[in-house]
């Protein structure tokens, strides 16, 4: 028993109206605040708030066994929690944004077709153009693949998530925090910020042509101050990305080929990853200082301050 999957989340921003146009333009199926990939709907849930916010973040997990451990591990670190309808509701005491734990099938989304790619010595495609020239459109992203967050306490985050079931990947300087709760090497991220906020959240494509193609395509429309980082390949998980910014100032990512991590017991956890130099295999050398303070912290931290009082 235990989590197997990331399920959504809901997102705060004052104008999701933006938000809507744009899911729409990268290829989610949706409408009024809820989007998804077409076999993954309403993965991601728009809601207005005063500055832009995680605001809940829904695991799967495999049944009420799981709810029942998580509920006495947050018990034993004295968290609130509340149950019902079979699934738990916690609110995170240090960042605000609230994690639902829901009993649900073990699944995976829907295969594509592999594109035939030549290579020296094996070419299958013979007498064929490449599909990615053929095709009408482009690939859509097939589904959330993770969320990374800043917060003033990492160390004191982490347990929450361990209490609630999520396991450790790999870890840096003892402070970011690589989590899945899923076969994923990372579904969550806990990395330091000034104060609790949405760092970015990231897409999966089925390869990398098409993490490239749809992030051309973006960058093309909307001019090349949208481009954030990328394309690399993380040392950290090992996904293809590439990052970009989404209409409200928050990055997203698309990505292909993670990491995969099935036997729990067997993975070892890096924890002596060199911080400077294990941004990216190929591509820019080192992760670009914006990520660690995008240029909208001023409004995100007034906004935290206010609801703190
Ligand atoms: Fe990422």
């Amino acid at each position: 028993m235990a989590l197997h999957r990331l399920l959504g989340m809901e997102i705060g921003v004052p104008d999701p109206a933006t938000l809507d146009d744009f899911y729409q333009e990268i290829g989610l199926t949706g409408s009024g605040g809820q989007w998804g990939p077409d076999d993954q709907p309403g993965q991601i849930q728009l809601v207005e708030a005063p500055y832009r916010q995680l605001r809940r973040m829904r695991v799967a997990c495999e049944g009420e066994a799981d709810i029942d451990r998580a509920a006495r591990n947050l018990d034993e670190l004295g968290i609130k929690y509340e149950t019902g309808d079979g699934q738990l509701r916690c609110t995170d005491p240090i960042n605000a944004w609230e994690v639902v734990l829901e009993p649900t099938e073990v699944s995976d989304v829907s295969t594509q077709p592999v594109r035939v790619v030549n290579r020296p010595g094996d070419r299958p495609r013979t007498g064929a153009r490449a599909e990615i020239i053929l095709e009408e459109k482009p690939r859509p992203p097939r589904r959330l693949g993770h969320i990374v967050t800043g917060t003033p306490d990492p160390v004191g985050t982490l347990p929450i998530y361990e209490a609630l079931g999520f396991r450790v990947s790999d870890t840096v300087l003892g402070m970011v925090f690589f989590l899945r709760c899923s076969p994923d090497h990372h579904n969550f991220l806990i990395t330091p910020g000034e104060v609790p906020y949405l760092n970015h959240y990231a897409l999966e494509h089925d390869d990398f042509d098409a993490v490239a193609k749809a992030a051309s395509i973006y960058l093309r429309e909307h001019g090349e101050d949208k481009h954030i980082a990328g394309p690399g390949r993380h040392q950290i998980g090992g996904n293809q990305f590439w990052y970009l910014q989404d209409p409200s100032g928050t990055f997203f990512e698309f990505f292909a080929d993670m990491d995969r991590i099935e036997d729990d017991e067997a993975w070892e956890i890096g924890t002596d990853w060199d911080p400077v130099n294990s941004w990216s295999v190929w591509g820019e050398a080192q992760q670009p200082e914006v990520f660690f303070r995008p240029t909208d912290m001023d409004a995100i931290a007034a906004g935290w301050k206010d609801r703190q009082g």
